[in-house]
């Protein structure tokens, strides 16, 4: 058996991927070889082209859009955390089989623990603003982590439903129009939409009701500082880019193929960054 690890992304299209950058990043820096490429891989021939990944010797890969839920029909396996959040973005392939993960939750949570470190995650309510695929791994998260109440607000409000079949105790749901309304027991704001990307609407989200000690994220990291972390920063609270999500939920993946559980350092963040 050779010890060459070939590893990838599937998407399409998929030419915006990051993950390579990350990927060769850390094969470089602990001395392994392999490679991770960006595998393009059009709805059509889905099957087909899963098999031929297996037989080119492949140990896994990550999933991107579209088929984040197509890809897990043909899993042999899904792990607990995949199942709930109803999607799968790494795969890793044993004696054949695809095994499913999902590493979205994780990513968002480490970017926050390594980004402040001193924030207790069950102080107080966390407001989500969205209800796509990011937002439910993020609520998740948050779920295992202890938070009290979880606000989930979309402008597609049936989504926001959706996404409180994960916890209906603790999850509430709130019209888009009254998602400033309730800011005053919120210690964490994470903006989940694409509102405030580059090319995109900026986020309008009035802040002044906010506590002082809330933290505020935004997953979008095209461009880094958006409008909503612009304000927050001038309403003395603290931000987290979105970057950190990215590069985190890399690291488990990156391990199950390459068996280190590798580091985000500054050298990669500038890279990806780049
Ligand atoms: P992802 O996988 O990144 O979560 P997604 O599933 O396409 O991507 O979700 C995009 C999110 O951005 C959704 O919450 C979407 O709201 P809708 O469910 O109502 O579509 C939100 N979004 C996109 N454009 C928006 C806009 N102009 N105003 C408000 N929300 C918007």
């Amino acid at each position: 058996m050779s010890s060459f690890i070939k590893a990838g992304v599937i998407g399409h299209p998929i030419a915006h991927s990051k993950s390579p950058i990350i990927h060769s990043h850390w094969i470089e820096k602990y001395g392994l070889k392999g490679s991770y490429d960006k595998i393009d891989i059009p709805p059509d021939n889905f099957k087909k082209d899963i098999s031929t990944l297996i037989d080119q010797g492949y140990v896994g890969f990550n999933v991107t859009v579209p088929h984040k839920q197509t890809i897990m029909a043909l899993c042999d396996y899904i792990d607990e955390t995949a199942t709930a959040i109803g999607a799968v973005n790494t795969v890793k392939i044993i004696d054949n089989k695809l095994h499913g993960y999902n590493t979205d939750a994780y990513g968002f949570i480490q970017n926050i623990k390594q980004s402040v470190p001193e924030f207790n995650f069950t102080s107080g309510a966390a407001l989500v603003l969205g209800a796509g695929g990011a937002a439910r791994a993020i609520v998740y998260g948050l779920l295992n982590q202890g938070v009290p109440e979880i606000i989930v607000t979309n402008r597609t409000i049936e989504k926001s439903f959706d996404i409180m079949g994960l916890d209906n105790k603790r999850i509430r749901v709130v019209e888009w129009d009254l998602k400033e309304a309730n800011l005053k027991n919120v210690h964490l704001v994470v903006n989940t939409t694409s509102l405030g990307m580059k090319g995109q609407s900026p986020l309008i989200f009035n802040l002044s009701d906010l506590p002082k000690q809330a933290i505020v994220n935004d997953i979008v990291y095209a461009p880094l500082k958006t409008n909503l972390l612009t304000n927050a920063e001038l309403s003395g609270n603290l931000t987290v880019t979105g970057i950190g999500m990215l590069l985190h939920q890399a690291r488990p993946a990156f391990e199950k193929w390459f068996g280190i559980m590798p580091e985000v350092d500054d050298a990669l963040i500038e890279k990806v960054l780049a």
